[in-house]
This record gives structure tokens, C-alpha cells and sequence, in this order.
């Protein structure tokens, strides 16, 4: 092993002189082992932007929300209840393992929905987590202690890039479910029946609850229907991640049809739930695990189990991002003013999808754009080639990843223009 090189080490300190001390010390050490690992594909991208000089260039790779100025967007009602928070000068006392009450109960509800059976018999248990990521990594930990019939987890394909390494540094293996059509750059509804009928009995199914990403493409009800069906015809466990209630349509509601649905037809589903976008809450790091048990006496027992398994990794979560979430969710005036907010947000991400396929038209593009308007939320599979992506950076300073998946929220009124322009000229 090379961090045992004896030559490395000092045997008895005491007997150097000062200086010498310090030498060997800078000289050993312990990673000499360790290699360069690959740069994280998305935050690669901005990297790469930042260092680009050309006024006109454009960031799609990163997955927040901007304005139609291309800024980052504080929404009000987060500006209202920090101020309500800071008004009340609360203490800065740790929160309990589970996080904040209030929030949780607010947290399921905004999934499950205000009259949902689930909740009124108590036989669910959400804990507040770090983000979605959080959520999505405590659920894999959960599934790799407790679910030990079966280890394999069932991503659709593509799935969101972080989804493999949370499962895979659990201890979960990783498969895959057909998704996505690249011939109509929609759902492959026949191929993910197909795939999910073939699954083995007890293992864990991946599904975006809403605006999938990377894709942007959903199953229609029709469609969500046959899957559940399916799902519980192969006794598989539903592990939904909703990153983006709101975002898709717009309707916190109507985004989360599909896990009310599961749940009506009896799947006892895990949850992970963030605020990142749908509150613009991304830094502030608020999310939600939930899991729907059998009964309230089930439930209490994963409760125990769930803080058992935070508490080593974080101890308790943090209380800002929760104290701001769960004020607007309880607050009815902020919760319709972030109602619209959302819908606001929705509907800028819609209106750029069409204005750039109407900008393409004008071009002169021949080609079919449909899907651009046809799929949902924040990020579009535009169906280019890598090649032609690399046109678009290099001629172009138009950034995204390497598999032509645009964030459409980094789209603007002044920009689209040029990028339809753009676009049209590596694709004619
Ligand atoms: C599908 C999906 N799940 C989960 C997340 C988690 O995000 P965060 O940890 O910021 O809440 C994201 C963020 O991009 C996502 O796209």
C-alpha cells in the first residue's frame, strides 16, 4: 500500500529539529492511491460557461429556475415568510431527528392531498431531508437495510444521472426499464410494459412522479394506469421521486396524480419529495421522505428505523429552508400567492417551448419540433446529436450535456432567437 512507504514516516519526533519535523510531514502521504475522478458531467458544463467570454452565450445545462431576464428567481412568498420567520425571533435549537413537524405533515399532504385515506389512518411517516437528494438517499439506505428480499432497483432509461450512484453507494444494484422513444423523442409506453412485466417479483421500481428528467416526457393517465397495473401484477415496490410538483402543468394537484393514483390502488409507495424547484428553494436544501405503510403500528416502526439511520449521517436536518417551506404551505395568503408563483413559473417554461419552435419555423427548419412543445417541466430532450451539441458550444458558446437535454428555464424572451438560429444552423 503506498500510504505505508516507510521512507514516509517519521519514527520519533522528538529528536528532529524543527524544521526537519515539518518536511516529512508535507513530503508523506496518504492519497497517493487516489485518482482524478471524472468531472461531474452537468456542473462540467457550467464550468465551461463560466469561462467563455461571448456576450451571447447560454447556459442549458443547470437545472434551476430563471426569469425571462435569465436571472435566478426569489419567489415572494419565500421573501414573505422569511420575513414572518425573522419577525417571530425564534431559537436556532436543533431540530428533532425527523425534522420539523409541521413541515412534514405539511410535506405529505401537498403529495398525498388534503383528503387523502393514507393520511387519515396515520399509516405514513415522512422525515424532512436534505432536498430530494437527501430524500432519495436516506429511501435507498432504508430499502439497502430493510429491504432485503430483493436488491435491485428499476431506473427508467435515461433517468436523472444522480439516481444511479445514491442507489448503487447504498448497496442497491441497478437495472433499467425501457423509457424513452429517441425515434419519436416520447414515452415508450409498449417497451416500459414490455420491460416492467419482466421485472423480478419484490423489486424496486423507479418512478418520476412528474416532469421527468432528463427526458420531459410523461405517461399520460391512460398510460399510468396500465403501469400501476402492471407494477402490481409483478408485486413490485414503487419508489416515486417528485422533484417537481408544480412545475410540469403548473397544478400542484395534477402533477401529483399520478402517486395519488398508486395509492388509491393500494401501492404502499415510497416518497421523496423536494422544494428545490417548485419553491426555488435550492440551496436552502428542504425535502421530504415519506413512506406509506400497512398500518399506523407499521408506521411508527419505520419511524424508529428511519431515525435510526439519520441519525449517524446528520444528526437532525436544517431548520431554514423547513421554517420557510411549512410557513407558506400554513399561511393561506402565501400559499395562494405561491400557487401562482409556481403556475407562473410553469407557464414561462411552456410559452419558451413554443417560441422556440415558432423561432426554428422562421428559420427555416424543416424538421419536426413537436416534441419540444409536447413534453413537460423544466427540460427538454431536443433529440440532437452529440456532434451537433459540440457545434452548438464551440460556434455557437450554447452550453448543455452531451445528450442534447436543454434546461428550458434558462430560456428567454431576448434569447430564443438566437438559439433557434443556432439550432437550425447544426441541424440543416
Ligand atoms: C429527478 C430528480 N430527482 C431529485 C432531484 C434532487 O434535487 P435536490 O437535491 O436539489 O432537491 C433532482 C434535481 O435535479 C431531480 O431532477
Amino acid at each position: 500500500m503506498a500510504l505505508l512507504k516507510p521512507s514516509k514516516f517519521i519514527s520519533s519526533v522528538g529528536s528532529l529539529t524543527p524544521s526537519l519535523a515539518t518536511l516529512p510531514i508535507r513530503s508523506s502521504s496518504w492519497w497517493t492511491e487516489v485518482q482524478m475522478g471524472p468531472p461531474d458531467p452537468i456542473l462540467g458544463v457550467t464550468e465551461a460557461f463560466k469561462r467563455d467570454t461571448n456576450s451571447k452565450k447560454m447556459n442549458l445545462g443547470v437545472g434551476a429556475y430563471r426569469d425571462d431576464n435569465g436571472k435566478p428567481y426569489v419567489l415572494s412568498c419565500v421573501r414573505k415568510a422569511e420575513a414572518l420567520i425573522a419577525s417571530k425571533m425564534l431559537d436556532k435549537e436543533y431540530l428533532p431527528i425527523g425534522g420539523l413537524g409541521d413541515f412534514n405533515k405539511a410535506c405529505a399532504e401537498l403529495a398525498l392531498g388534503p383528503d387523502s385515506e393514507v393520511l387519515k389512518s396515520k399509516r405514513s411517516i415522512t422525515v424532512q431531508t436534505i432536498s430530494g437528494t437527501g430524500s432519495l438517499r436516506i429511501g435507498a439506505n432504508f430499502l439497502s437495510r430493510f429491504h432485503t428480499v430483493a436488491r435491485d432497483v428499476y431506473l427508467p432509461k435515461p433517468s436523472w444521472g444522480n439516481h444511479t450512484p445514491i442507489f448503487r453507494d447504498a448497496g442497491m444494484q441497478l437495472k433499467a426499464y425501457r423509457y424513452y422513444d429517441p425515434a419519436t423523442c416520447g414515452f415508450d409506453f409498449t417497451g416500459a410494459l414490455d420491460d416492467v412485466s419482466k421485472i423480478p417479483e419484490h423489486s424496486v421500481i423507479m418512478l418520476h412522479a412528474c416532469a421527468h428528467n432528463p427526458t420531459g416526457v410523461d405517461p399520460r393517465p391512460e398510460q399510468w394506469k396500465e403501469l400501476s397495473a402492471v407494477i402490481k401484477k409483478r408485486k413490485l415496490l414503487v419508489f416515486f421521486d417528485m422533484a417537481y410538483q408544480g412545475f410540469a402543468s403548473g397544478d400542484i394537484d395534477r402533477d401529483a396524480w399520478a402517486v395519488r393514483y398508486f395509492l388509491e390502488q393500494g401501492h404502499n409507495v415510497l416518497l421523496s419529495q423536494s422544494f428545490a424547484k417548485n419553491m426555488g428553494l435550492y440551496g436552502e436544501r428542504v425535502g421530504g421522505f415519506t413512506v406509506v405503510c400497512a398500518d399506523a403500528e407499521e408506521a411508527k416502526r419505520v419511524e424508529s428505523q428511519l431515525k435510526i439511520l439519520i441519525r449517524p449521517i446528520y444528526s437532525n436536518p436544517p431548520m431554514n429552508g423547513a421554517r420557510i417551506a411549512s410557513t407558506i404551505l400554513s399561511t393561506p395568503e402565501l400559499r395562494s400567492t405561491w400557487l401562482e408563483e409556481v403556475k407562473g413559473m410553469a407557464d414561462r417554461i411552456i410559452k419558451m417551448r413554443e417560441m422556440l419552435v415558432t423561432n426554428l419555423k422562421k428559420e427555416g427548419s424543416t424538421h419536426n419540433w413537436q416534441h419540444v412543445i409536447d413534453q413537460i417541466g423544466m427540460f427538454c430532450f431536443t433529440g440532437l446529436k452529440p456532434e451537433q451539441v459540440e457545434r452548438l458550444t464551440k460556434e455557437f458558446s450554447v452550453y448543455m450535456t452531451k445528450d442534447g437535454r436543454i434546461s428550458v428555464a434558462g430560456v428567454t424572451s431576448g434569447n430564443v432567437g438566437y438559439l433557434a438560429h443556432a439550432i437550425h444552423q447544426v441541424t440543416k
